[in-house]
C-alpha cells in the first residue's frame, strides 16, 4: 500500500468511526440534557481535521489560507485574518486602532470608546488593555442592544471609537449608529461573535464596521474548537491586524515566504543597522494569536454547513416565539431590530418588572429539568469585580443594564436541538407560570 491508499482507508475508518461513536440518543424529557449550544459536526469535519493533522502542517498554512479566503467571500469582504479566538479577534482589532501607521487618525492613551457593559467582558477589555476609557452607555429593553438615542449625549472631545456586540446575534440600530461614526469622525468595530449570518437591510453584520470580529468557540454559529477572526474592507488596517496578530512584524511575507518585496536586507528601520534582516523588524507591539492548521481545517468543513445552521437558528427561534407567546405578561420576549434578520445566537427571556417570579428561580426550574440556560454574559460590567476601579465613564445611570443583570435569561436556538428538545423547553416554561 502507498501513502494514498493509507491515507483513503484512515479517511474511510474516520467515518464508519463518526458513524459509530456519535450515534443519534433517545431523548429522554427531564433527563437528556439541553444544551444552550454545541458543536453540530459530522464525518466531513472529523475527516478534514485528520488529513491535516496527517499533513503535518501544524501552524497556520493552506487550511488557514483557505478558510481566510472562504470567509473573506462569504462576507463579501476584502480581507479575513484568522486569529485563535473571539477574544483575540476584538483584542487585535482594538490593538490596530492604536496603531502609528494611521497617522492622526491612530487613538492616543486616554481616548474615549463608546460601549455597553451588558454584555461579554472581552469585547471591551481590549479597550482598557489599550489604555483607552471605555464610556459605557445604557442599552434598549427589550433588544439590549445601545440605545442609539444615547449616544450624542456622552459624545466628549476624546471620543474617538464605538465598539459594540450585536446582542445574542439581534444587529444593533446600525443605520443610526453607523452615521453617527461617520459625522462624528469615529472607528466603529463590530463584534459579530453572536451574529455571523445576521442581516441588517439585507447586508450581513459585520460588514458595516471599520473592524469586524468573529468567534469560533464551540458555542458560536460555526466551530474550529478555538478560532476567531478579524475582517475588514481596508487594505491597510488588515496590514496592521495581521502584523499584531503575526508578534508585530513589519514583513508582509507569510509563512514559507521570503523577501516578497526585493527589499529585505536594503531598508532603513528604526535606529536599526542599515538593511537589517526585515523579517526580524518589528513596527508593533505584537502577539502571536494565529491558529493551527487542523483547527482551520474544521473551519473549512464547517463553512459548507453555515447557511443550513443559520436556517435552523431562524427557525427554532421562531418555534420558541410562537410556542411560548402566551406568557407575554410574565416574560418579555425579544423580536428582530427593524430592517435585520438575525441569526440567533440565543432565545432572550425577561421576567417582567412586578411579575412573581425571579429569574433565578426559572433559572432553578430550567436547570432541573435538564435545561440549559445562561445569563446575558457578564450582566452590568462595571459592577464585575475584574472592571471594579478601572478608568471608566459612566455618564448615565445603567438603569437598563441593572435589568439585564437582574432578570434576563437566555436559552438556547441551536441546529443540534430537536423537535422534541425544542417541545420540552416550552413545556417546562409554560408548566413553571402556568402550572
Ligand atoms: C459577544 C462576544 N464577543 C466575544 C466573545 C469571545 O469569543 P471567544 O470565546 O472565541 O474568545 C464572545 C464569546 O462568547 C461573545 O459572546
Amino acid at each position: 500500500m502507498d501513502c494514498t491508499d493509507i491515507r483513503n482507508r484512515i479517511l474511510e475508518m474516520v467515518k464508519q468511526y463518526y458513524l459509530s461513536s456519535f450515534p443519534p440518543g433517545d431523548f429522554i424529557p427531564g433527563k437528556t440534557p439541553v444544551p444552550v449550544s454545541g458543536r453540530v459536526f459530522d464525518d466531513e469535519d472529523i475527516s478534514l481535521l485528520v488529513e491535516a493533522s496527517l499533513d503535518f502542517w501544524l501552524t497556520s498554512g493552506p487550511y488557514a489560507e483557505r478558510f481566510e479566503k472562504k470567509f473573506a467571500e462569504y462576507m463579501a469582504v476584502s480581507n479575513c485574518l484568522l486569529v485563535n479566538s473571539g477574544s483575540s479577534a476584538n483584542l487585535v482589532a482594538i490593538s490596530a486602532l492604536r496603531s502609528p501607521r494611521l497617522g492622526s487618525r491612530s487613538l492616543k492613551e486616554g481616548d474615549e470608546v463608546i460601549t455597553v457593559a451588558a454584555g461579554f467582558p472581552t469585547t471591551v477589555s481590549p479597550i482598557y488593555q489599550n489604555g483607552l476609557v471605555p464610556v459605557y452607555v445604557d442599552v434598549s429593553i427589550p433588544s439590549y442592544n445601545v440605545d442609539p438615542e444615547n449616544l450624542e449625549k456622552v459624545l466628549s472631545p476624546r471620543t474617538r471609537a464605538v465598539v459594540l456586540a450585536h446582542t445574542l446575534g439581534n444587529p444593533f440600530n446600525v443605520e443610526r449608529i453607523y452615521s453617527f461614526c461617520r459625522d462624528n469622525g469615529l472607528w466603529l468595530v463590530e463584534d459579530c461573535c453572536d451574529a455571523l449570518g445576521s442581516l441588517y437591510n439585507s447586508k450581513k453584520t459585520g460588514t458595516f464596521g471599520d473592524l469586524s470580529t468573529f468567534s469560533f468557540y464551540p458555542a458560536h454559529h460555526i466551530t474550529m474548537g478555538e478560532g476567531g477572526a478579524v475582517v475588514t474592507d481596508d487594505p491597510e488596517m488588515a496590514e496592521i491586524v495581521r502584523s499584531i496578530r503575526d508578534w508585530g512584524r513589519d514583513c508582509r511575507c507569510r509563512p514559507g515566504q521570503s523577501n516578497l518585496c526585493g527589499k529585505r536586507f536594503g531598508q532603513q528601520h528604526g535606529d536599526l543597522p542599515f538593511g537589517y534582516d526585515h523579517k526580524y523588524v518589528y513596527s508593533h507591539m505584537g502577539y502571536n494569536l494565529k491558529v493551527t492548521d487542523m483547527q482551520a481545517a474544521v473551519g473549512c468543513s464547517q463553512m459548507k454547513k453555515l447557511p443550513m445552521f443559520i436556517k435552523k437558528r431562524r427557525e427554532n427561534y421562531s418555534f420558541l416565539r410562537e410556542g411560548l407567546a402566551d406568557l407575554e405578561d410574565v416574560l418579555l420576549f425579544t423580536d428582530a431590530e427593524r430592517r435585520s434578520e438575525p441569526s440567533w445566537f440565543g432565545f432572550p427571556m425577561g421576567l417582567r418588572e412586578g411579575s412573581y417570579s425571579s429569574r433565578n428561580a426559572l433559572v432553578d426550574h430550567l436547570e432541573k429539568n435538564r435545561i440549559g440556560t445562561r445569563l446575558l454574559f457578564g450582566g452590568n460590567l462595571v459592577k464585575q469585580p475584574a472592571f471594579m476601579g478601572q478608568v471608566h465613564r459612566v455618564p448615565r445611570e445603567l438603569v437598563n443594564t441593572d435589568y439585564v443583570m437582574n432578570n434576563l435569561l437566555w436559552i438556547g436556538v441551536y441546529p443540534g436541538l430537536t423537535r422534541e428538545m425544542l417541545d420540552h423547553m416550552i413545556n417546562t416554561v409554560r408548566s413553571y407560570f402556568r402550572g
